[in-house]
């Protein structure tokens, strides 16, 4: 089937992780200069994403408005496109966004047609307001689940044919936190991605909870299609530099979108190896587009294997333990026999022959990332 508009997982940022409600055009044309000067464009970040607060109001024709904040959308849009990034936007199919800002119930093909002329290239769906939507249909049918999750799909799918019908390639996020095995059903909606969970935030906790999390839903990832298990949180300050690869490791592993979620105007040197690191970004994005596997977990030991192109595997084990620590897994947990050769992605070197077991000496909540060639 046509890949559409995300054949590999989008990369780029989106204003929620850092900036949250408060965030101004001024912010976005700010990220959208540093992601051209700090390389990140470069590297193959391309979406500068407006999430949730950006609405203000509906006029007599009921076409939506951005509120003070964000003066001219379709200025903001031509200022990013100059720049050579693409412009993503927010909105949700109930009536009310999750920060209570107006959305698009109702108004959808008209919403996805100012998108559209506005210059917008991906728009985040977020379930929010629809809930008590899909709870009353759940109680006028004698409760349960399904006359609600049946709604939500055809919400969902509604916009995505409008999108659809804007003739732009758009592309579309749902963002329901995993309600109804979305990996299911969500490319039957025209989504290239939805979220799997619940937000992240910038704590260790939370985001290993996330990424381990992701295990089993391997195989509904593919091209065109992904899993997102949440921005990231890289730079926001609140995780130890180990933490923070631990975490672009996993995320680069399962094949997740990269949009970086802290402010790019105000990036360490540590923050910029962490998100521009091109072996860990080329295998998130590798051709084969396949979502890693756990292949072991046992105590505070976590292994994922991802099958890249031309027959080699990258492979990540992670330490969720809180000292150092000697981890090593046997090849053939990873699916492979004989001796293979192995690179060291942090470190940037290749370590030579390995036979039978692939062994690391692992910081506490690190991990060490491998690409394995037969
Ligand atoms: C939800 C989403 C977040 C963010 C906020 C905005 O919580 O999951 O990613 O978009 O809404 O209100």
């Amino acid at each position: 089937r046509a890949q559409g508009p995300a054949p590999t997982p989008p990369m780029g940022w989106n204003s929620w992780n850092h900036f949250a409600g408060k965030v101004t055009d001024a912010d976005v044309r700010s990220a959208a200069d540093a992601m051209v000067s700090s390389g990140m464009r470069d590297a193959g970040y391309v979406y500068v994403n407006v999430d949730d607060t950006w609405e203000g109001t509906r006029d007599a024709q009921g076409v939506i408005h951005s509120n003070d904040k964000f003066p001219d959308m379709k200025a903001l849009g031509d200022y990013i496109h100059s720049k050579g990034l693409k412009f993503g936007i927010y909105s949700s199919p109930g009536p009310k966004t999750c920060a209570g800002y107006e959305a698009s119930y109702g108004h959808e093909e008209q919403d996805a047609k100012t998108y559209a002329s506005w210059g917008v290239d991906y728009l985040k769906y977020d379930l929010c307001s629809f809930g008590g939507i899909m709870k009353k249909a759940d109680d006028a049918n004698g409760g349960g689940t399904a006359a609600g999750y049946k709604l939500m799909i055809a919400a969902y799918k509604k916009m995505g044919d409008a999108l659809k019908a804007t003739g732009r390639p758009i592309v579309y996020s749902l963002c329901q936190y995993g309600v109804d095995d979305v990996w299911v059903w969500g490319p039957s909606v025209g989504a290239q991605l939805w979220r799997t969970t619940d937000d992240i935030n910038d704590s260790y906790g939370r985001m290993i909870t996330i990424g381990l999390g992701q295990s089993g839903l391997n195989s509904y990832a593919g091209h065109g299609h992904w899993n997102d298990p949440d921005m990231l949180e890289v730079g926001n300050g609140k995780m130890t530099t180990d933490e923070y690869k631990t975490h672009m490791s996993l995320w680069a592993l399962l094949a997740a979108p990269l949009l970086a979620g802290n402010d790019l105007s105000k990036m360490s040197d540590t923050d910029k190896s962490i998100l521009m690191n091109r072996e860990v970004i080329a295998i998130d994005q590798d051709k084969l587009g396949v979502q890693a596997k756990q292949v072991y977990q046992h105590g505070d030991f976590s292994a994922w294997a991802k099958p890249l192109s031309g027959g080699r595997v990258a492979v990540g084990l992670i330490n969720t333990s809180w000292s150092v620590r000697d981890l090593s897994v046997a090849l053939k947990e990873l699916g492979l026999t004989g001796s293979v050769k192995a690179h060291d992605v942090w470190a940037g070197k290749d370590l030579g022959t390995v036979t039978g077991t692939l062994s690391a000496r692992i910081p506490k909540h690190g991990v060490a990332l491998f690409v394995l060639t037969k």
